[in-house]
């Protein structure tokens, strides 16, 4: 496996270093997720929203043992996806991915608790995930043992445990977390943004970044009693040019494959709608076509397929013309002519103005890209300057 070596490792080996550690005392890096809420991965639209994901996770893992160990590995609840087809998908490959890289502790809150029970236990119980919950017939506590630092974590704002390092898992938000007492550290998956650790009294309080996009490292010298001597805390960011686990790629490409089978619609009706396609166009604004052809809008598919994901409708609806509509695109096979970012994405339907010109299409406004372009999806989106980029001059 071949890692490429980004300058933020660097920066990550001065990081690491210079804790000086005295007689008796131990080093111990956390490691930390917490409401990602499902998201595998980031979705690739814009280089400004490109970060994080489990396999650049699992990556980052790998190639940085030496300098992360002692670690201790925990989710803080709130992973799962929604309980759909194909949440329940993701909820799965999340656990598999969690056992690849062998977290210490995962805890099962709002989001879980909101999956069937059935279904939620045959997965921990496959992953043999080592999981925390409040939920009945689940442990609320897990003790733990890193290099002679023994450790409780969890899920009971009131079961700290004297002569332990205690460490909450919670979803509660930071108003009612901040009067809880006697913990060490307290792990938010509220998806609340925590930039950097509060310090409350004796507790130091983190907050899991949401969906994923950055990983938690808090590093904490713990004094011969026991006791928390001195912190840091970094988020590790991993862009695209950070190097992937191929053991959890191969997860996710897995459950790209089962998105797609979930949604093949092999036999749904390709039905006569109000769109009819860019070629139907062409007989009619041939130089309103070339310039469009020379816009992203008409490769979008291919972005999708470059990343595997032309099977997945989260992506579709953005990528194509009509997803899940009555007679918009259903698959590349069945409805090639509704393929990409096309004209009627803009101008809307077009089935009554082909047959009769006269008829007007819909305007175009700032709203009708704000529609794909999002905040998310598109954070440098300006109106005038895309404009300007996909005009038909
Ligand atoms: C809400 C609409 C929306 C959704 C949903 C969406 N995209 Fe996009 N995508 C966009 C927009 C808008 C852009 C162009 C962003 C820009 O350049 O400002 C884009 C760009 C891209 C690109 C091109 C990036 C590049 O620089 O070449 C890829 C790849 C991509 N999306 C993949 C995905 C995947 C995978 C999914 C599903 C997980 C997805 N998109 C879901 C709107 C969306
Ligand atoms: C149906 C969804 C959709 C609508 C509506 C839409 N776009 Fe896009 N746009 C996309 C997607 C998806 C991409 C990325 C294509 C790719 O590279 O895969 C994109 C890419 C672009 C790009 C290329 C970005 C770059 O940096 O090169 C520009 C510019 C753009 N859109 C402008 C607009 C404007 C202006 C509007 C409104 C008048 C608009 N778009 C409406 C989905 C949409
Ligand atoms: C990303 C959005 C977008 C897409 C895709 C798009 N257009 Fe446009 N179109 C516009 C906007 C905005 C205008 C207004 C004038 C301008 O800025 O060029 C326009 C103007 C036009 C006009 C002239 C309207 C007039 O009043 O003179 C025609 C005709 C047209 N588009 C046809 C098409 C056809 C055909 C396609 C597909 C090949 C297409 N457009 C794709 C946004 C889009
Ligand atoms: C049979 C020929 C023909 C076809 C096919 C056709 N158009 Fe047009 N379109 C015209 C003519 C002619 C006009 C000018 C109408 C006018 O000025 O009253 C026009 C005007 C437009 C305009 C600007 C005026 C308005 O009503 O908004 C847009 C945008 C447009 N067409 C988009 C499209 C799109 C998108 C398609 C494909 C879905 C399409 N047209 C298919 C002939 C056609």
């Amino acid at each position: 496996m071949t890692y490429i070596i980004v300058s933020m490792v660097v920066t990550l080996n001065l990081f690491f270093y210079p804790a000086v550690v005295s007689a008796g005392e131990n080093v111990l890096h956390i490691i930390y997720t917490g409401a990602m809420k499902g998201e595998l991965e980031p979705c690739g639209c814009s280089p400004k929203t490109d970060f994080g994901g489990l396999a650049r996770f699992a990556g980052y893992l790998q190639a940085n043992r030496e300098e992360i160990s002692p670690y201790l590995l925990i989710d803080a609840g709130n992973f799962s996806g929604k309980d759909t087809p194909q949440g329940r998908l993701k909820t799965e490959a999340m656990l598999q991915a969690f056992k690849v890289m062998n977290y210490d502790a995962v805890a099962l809150l709002g989001r879980e608790n909101a999956l069937s029970k059935e279904f939620l236990y045959s997965l921990t119980e496959k992953y043999k995930t080592p999981e925390i919950s409040d939920m009945k017939q689940h442990e609320t506590f897990l003790w733990l043992e890193k290099r002679g630092i023994k450790l409780n974590i969890s899920v009971n704002p009131d079961s700290y445990q004297k002569d332990r390092l205690n460490i909450l898992l919670t979803d509660r938000s930071l108003s009612e977390v901040r009067l809880f007492k006697g913990w060490d550290i307290i792990i938010l998956s509220s998806g609340e943004v925590l930039e950097e650790p509060l310090r409350q009294d004796g507790t130091i309080i983190l907050s899991g970044y949401p969906k994923g996009k950055r990983l938690g490292i808090l590093t904490v010298t713990i004094d011969s009693r026991g006791e928390i001597k001195d912190y840091r805390h970094r988020w590790q960011l991993l862009g695209s040019d950070a190097g992937e686990s191929t053991a959890v790629r191969r997860i996710i490409d897995e459950y790209d494959r089962m998105v797609e089978k979930l949604f093949t619609r092999d036999t749904a009706p390709v039905t006569e709608g109000p769109y009819s396609g860019v070629l139907k166009c062409a007989e009619c604004h041939k130089p309103f076509v070339e310039s469009w052809e020379r816009t992203r809008h008409a490769g979008a598919l291919d972005s999708l397929k470059r990343v595997r994901k032309s099977g997945d409708p989260e992506c579709l609806r953005c990528h194509t013309v009509g997803y899940g509509e009555l007679g918009g695109f259903i698959n590349i096979e069945k409805t090639p002519a509704l393929a990409n970012v096309q004209c009627e994405s803009c101008h809307g339907p077009g089935r009554k103005h082909i047959t009769e010109y006269s008829q007007p299409m819909a305007p175009v406004s700032e709203n009708t890209c704000k529609r794909c372009h999002t905040k998310q999806n598109s954070p440098d989106f300006n109106f005038r300057n895309y404009l300007e980029k996909i005009s038909h001059k």
